[in-house]
């Protein structure tokens, strides 16, 4: 009942916030179907924490107090990213996600769970709470990918709201990026991308979301990493967790957050492990690339490691109440 009580003060928080913050509303439709999930004993006296990949940290902290509440990891962490999947002001996922270079917003989102449950929707067009989506992918359907318009279909059958995702900004934005009238993929270095969230909730057990609206100007059908389980997400609740930004592509061909769990199963902490990935694109370079990807990851014990090629990657944490963002290392 406490926790009820809570969800429904944040909501309304959330709300008022989210008013005063420029627009940031999460979809009524998306707390009506999830907010009851939210309810769990706190049985445990392991301290929960959130960690998400860049400077997000609203969405970490919904995630991190909803753990101390007693949350479970993965309802949790997809609470946390629907908050920035609403905020109109990222152009980097949900609602307000660069479109692809025909002006269409299309979004990928992937979940997994402790239990190594996953799901995942792919180019997704006119929904915003696609990590939601995802998970309803695993929870309700024998499937655990949905594409284009069947999981649009899908998202319908189950509630959410058909919606416009393209913000007369980011059509503003494209259309400038159309003036240059040649395909040059965008993707940022030191501003944020990708949002990755890996959660430990009080019974110690690990979940992942990770949500996008892909490389800016992609072509029309892209998909990168994110959606990928092993490429942008992967959880082996035994070892530990890993998710990825950046350039998805090259995070697709070293299977890179899969990679990073492999390495902490044979012993290596989450730096070494996240450093090691890096390793692995970078071989394949003959110069110093021009792109970005980065790691974030943690293990059982709680120990947790991030690296990026270029500077500029940061994470944000939050435990014991405490909510921080931190430079990541990286090679350049
Ligand atoms: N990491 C996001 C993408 O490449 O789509």
């Amino acid at each position: 009942m406490l926790l009820y009580w809570w969800l429904m003060k944040r909501k309304t928080f959330i709300h008022q916030s989210s008013l005063l913050a420029g627009g940031i509303l999460i979809s009524p439709t998306f707390f009506h179907v999830k907010e009851d999930r939210l309810i769990k004993k706190n049985i445990s006296s392991h301290t929960p924490y959130a960690i998400s990949t860049w400077n997000v940290p609203r969405a970490n902290e919904i995630a991190g107090e909803a753990l101390e509440k007693g949350s479970n990891a993965l309802d949790a962490a997809v609470l946390g990213v629907a908050y920035e999947e609403a905020n109109l002001l990222n152009t980097t996922v949900g609602k307000g996600g660069a479109p692809d270079r025909d002006g269409e917003v299309t979004l990928d989102a992937c979940v997994m769970n402790h239990k190594g449950d996953c799901g995942a929707v792919l180019a997704v067009q006119n929904i915003t709470h696609v990590a939601a989506l995802a998970k309803d992918v695993m929870e309700k359907t024998p499937h655990v990918i949905l594409a284009g318009e069947g999981a649009k279909k899908f998202a319908l059958s189950q509630g959410y709201i058909s919606e416009n995702l393209l913000t007369p900004e980011s059509e503003k934005a494209w259309q400038e990026w159309l003036k240059k009238g040649r395909y040059e993929p965008e993707i940022n270095v030191e501003n944020h991308d990708t949002i990755g969230m890996l959660c430990s909730d009080q019974n110690g057990h690990l979940s992942g979301v990770c949500t996008t609206s892909g490389l800016a100007y992609k072509m029309k059908g892209r998909v990168g990493d994110s959606p990928i389980i092993g490429s942008g997400l992967f959880i082996d609740n035994n070892v530990g967790g890993a998710v990825a930004t950046g350039l998805g592509e090259e995070v697709i061909k070293t299977v890179g957050s899969f990679l990073i769990v492999e390495l902490m199963r044979q012993g290596k902490t989450p730096q070494e492990a996240c450093e090691e990935a890096v390793s692995r694109i970078l071989e394949k370079q003959i110069s110093k690339p021009d792109f970005q990807v980065a790691y974030l990851a943690t293990n059982k014990k709680g120990e947790i490691g991030s690296y990026s090629i270029h500077k500029g990657f940061t994470y944000t944490q939050y435990k014991n109440n405490l909510n921080q963002n931190i430079a990541s290392k990286a090679v350049y």
